[in-house]
């Protein structure tokens, strides 16, 4: 077993250990994967200023995201087919996420079902929902998150349409899956993956499959999808939903001044910036890119939090110290959990923890809630 020390190892034992079409299912962006890259890169650009003879003694990373205690400014974003990662891979990242006191987030496009996750776990977690045109369905799965005490509800506003990920097409990633020759000789190299989904029931979407109405396996769950994803989506759906659920309701997907204005209006308690990983909109701007804009036009009325290309404690940094009150990770505990389960996703949390401390440190900082845009060097972040 290699030393983990970085996401990044993490990632390469991942690729080693899931079968490609789910590993490249999670790792790639649409079309030229301009936006997915942007995402990391335009990070790397923001430099920190670094300061020295401050005392560094007795440090916290602790905040609230959306009024809940949290250890660190991360949440675990909701991603599609996290149960293919790993068997019961959004129970284990849930547990992880639990252990270690940041928000957890189920997607409505899961393998675990929401009462899995509530049945395995006693923090409550936030469930990812979209706009579908099937009411009905909605209102039940609004239901289905209210029992099981899911503190917030994700709205995903930005995958009423889907964007083109040339590497699913080619490896047969459809829905229903049609593997290629080439894919089904690469699983037969992952034993460890193949014994894992062997030992568990969950090899479905199971917030969908048998909950909802005309989805009854894989094969018409493409359908369903493409007839039940409401492209006419506008912001009187967004208030229907703020009617339905009636709790903390976060708004994800939001890129641009005017949405963010809207989302604001909406009375939604947080939004997201966020360009779906660079999976939807290729040759959008990266999310950390598109920060400070919208915080600096709507942060005084609602909390922003993005996501995109973090990778690092040096990131949720930057996207803290920009305005952001919470950076979530998607590939960055996909890679965890890929990798080694449970384990991995705690090892993720760890890594993005201790580096976000220690650079909080460099930067002459002890209380993550007092750093501000002050520590980034002038000139090399951008601003409204
Ligand atoms: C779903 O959310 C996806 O990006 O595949």
């Amino acid at each position: 077993m290699p030393t983990i020390t970085c996401i990044e190892d993490l990632r390469v034992l991942a690729q080693k250990r899931v079968p490609r079409m789910f590993y490249d299912y999670a790792d790639s962006g649409s079309w030229t994967e301009g936006t997915y890259r942007a995402n990391e890169a335009d990070f790397q650009a923001i430099k920190l200023r670094q300061r020295v003879a401050v005392n560094m003694e007795n440090r916290s990373t602790a905040v609230e995201l959306v009024g809940q205690a949290a250890k660190m400014p991360v949440a675990i974003a909701p991603t599609g087919l996290t149960g293919m990662q790993h068997a019961d891979g959004e129970i284990l990242a849930a547990k992880a996420a639990e252990a270690f006191g940041i928000p957890f987030t189920l997607s409505t496009m899961s393998i675990c079902s929401i009462e899995d996750i509530a049945a395995h776990t006693k923090a409550p977690f936030w469930f990812q929902l979209y706009m579908m045109r099937d009411r009905d369905a909605m209102e039940r799965m609004i239901e289905r998150a209210r029992a099981a005490r899911c503190s917030a509800l994700v709205l995903t506003l930005d995958l009423q349409v889907i964007g083109q990920r040339h590497k699913d097409l080619k490896n047969g990633l459809t829905a229903p899956p049609r593997p290629t020759l080439a894919n089904l000789i690469n699983l037969a190299t992952k034993p460890r993956w193949c014994l894992g989904m062997l030992g568990t029931k969950r090899r479905t979407f199971g917030n969908l499959v048998g909950h909802v109405k005309a989805v009854t396996d894989m094969k018409s769950l493409a359908s369903w999808t493409n007839e039940q994803f409401d492209p006419r989506l506008s912001w009187a759906d967004v208030e229907w939903v703020k009617q339905r659920w009636g709790g903390k309701l976060i708004l994800k997907g939001i890129m641009d001044v005017e949405d963010a204005k809207l989302a604001a209006n909406s009375g939604a308690d947080a939004l997201v910036v966020s360009n779906h990983g660079g999976r939807q909109l290729d040759g959008a701007e990266s999310s950390i890119h598109a920060l400070p804009r919208i915080i600096d036009a709507v942060g005084s009325q609602i909390e922003v939090h993005m996501d995109g290309g973090v990778r690092s404690g040096q990131d949720v940094l930057k996207a803290w110290a920009l305005g952001a009150r919470g950076a979530w990770i998607g590939r960055a505990f996909l890679y965890g959990l890929g990798a080694m389960g449970q384990p991995g996703v705690t090892k993720a949390l760890q890594i993005l923890h201790k580096e976000l401390d220690v650079t909080m440190a460099f930067c002459g900082h002890t209380q993550l809630k007092k750093v501000d845009r002050s520590i980034l060097l002038p000139g090399t972040f951008p601003t409204a």
